[in-house]
């Protein structure tokens, strides 16, 4: 039982979540300038940090992104707390090629594949195939077409992840998930409701789905608000476990997939 494993996460979550943040809440909120990137710009697998590079909240080169550097970063995009950005950013450094000297990394970092960067990606291509960094449209569309309804569902995405695990599984000779990357697939899936929706409701709108996806870009213009709390690690845990039990992977190594993307 794994039991020890989920506690050891949730303890982790709590000692950094005691870092308090304040963001004004006023009811409209306006992000920054939305620049598109220029050819020498480094720019990675992920969509979040990309778009808040994108929106300068980030360096907008996407490289020597420091620890203080990401925090605010995080915190003024997408009101994320800055207890979250301290531990992914024990993740991101590794990918810097200068690890473990080193303090900062580039978004193009995160793509080596293998490190943080893995197959079954819902908007990227496996490694094997392409290059696992850009967007990418034939792969996206094999996710979107689990989106059937409005507004996307805990039940959907699930299957839509679970959907590109089998097609990764049947067509890629070098498939690969580490339980590091499986646990990590499931956090990424949870960022769809916890900051493109507030967290609360367990749905989130496709059309700002899809607009972020594809533009790297905060979508203000079709209505979306940043978030008005502030979103805490364990919402992460908690919606990576209702996917998890949504795509029926509740077994034995259930909550080692409980990492914290
Ligand atoms: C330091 C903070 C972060 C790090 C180190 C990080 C790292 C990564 C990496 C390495 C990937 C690629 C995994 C793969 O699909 O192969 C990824 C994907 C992803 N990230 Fe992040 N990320 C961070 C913050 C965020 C934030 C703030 C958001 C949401 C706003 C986000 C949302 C996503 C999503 C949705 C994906 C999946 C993309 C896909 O499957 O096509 N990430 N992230
Ligand atoms: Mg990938």
């Amino acid at each position: 039982m794994k039991v020890s494993t989920l506690s050891a996460a949730v303890s982790c979550i709590a000692s950094v979540a005691a870092f308090p943040q304040y963001l004004e809440t006023r009811d409209t909120w306006e992000p920054q300038e939305w620049i598109a990137p220029g050819p020498n710009d480094s720019r990675g697998p992920c969509p979040g940090l990309n778009t808040l590079a994108n929106h300068g909240y980030l360096p907008r080169d996407g490289k020597g992104i420091t620890l203080d550097i990401l925090k605010k970063g995080m915190l003024e995009g997408f009101n994320i707390e800055e207890g979250d950005a301290i531990l992914l950013f024990t993740q991101a450094i590794r990918t810097a090629p200068d690890y473990p000297l080193a303090d900062s990394f580039d978004l193009a970092n995160l793509g080596r594949h293998g490190i943080l960067e893995h197959d079954i990606s819902l908007s990227r291509s496996d490694a094997y195939f392409a290059d696992p960094n850009p967007f990418n449209e034939t792969v996206w569309a094999e996710t979107e077409s689990y989106f059937t309804t409005p507004m996307i569902t805990v039940d959907q995405l699930a299957a839509a992840r679970m959907g590109r695990l089998a097609t990764s599984k049947a067509t890629n000779p070098e498939h690969e998930l580490s339980a590091l990357a499986d646990g990590f697939s499931w956090g990424e899936c949870a960022a769809f409701f916890e900051i493109m929706a507030d967290g609360t409701t367990g749905t989130v709108d496709k059309k700002f789905i899809e607009y972020w996806f594809k533009n790297e870009r905060m979508p203000t213009e079709i209505g979306w608000q940043r978030r008005k709390t502030t979103m805490k690690g364990s919402e992460r845990l908690e919606y990576s476990l209702k996917l998890i039990i949504a795509g029926g992977q509740v077994d034995d190594q259930s909550f080692n997939r409980l990492l914290l993307h």
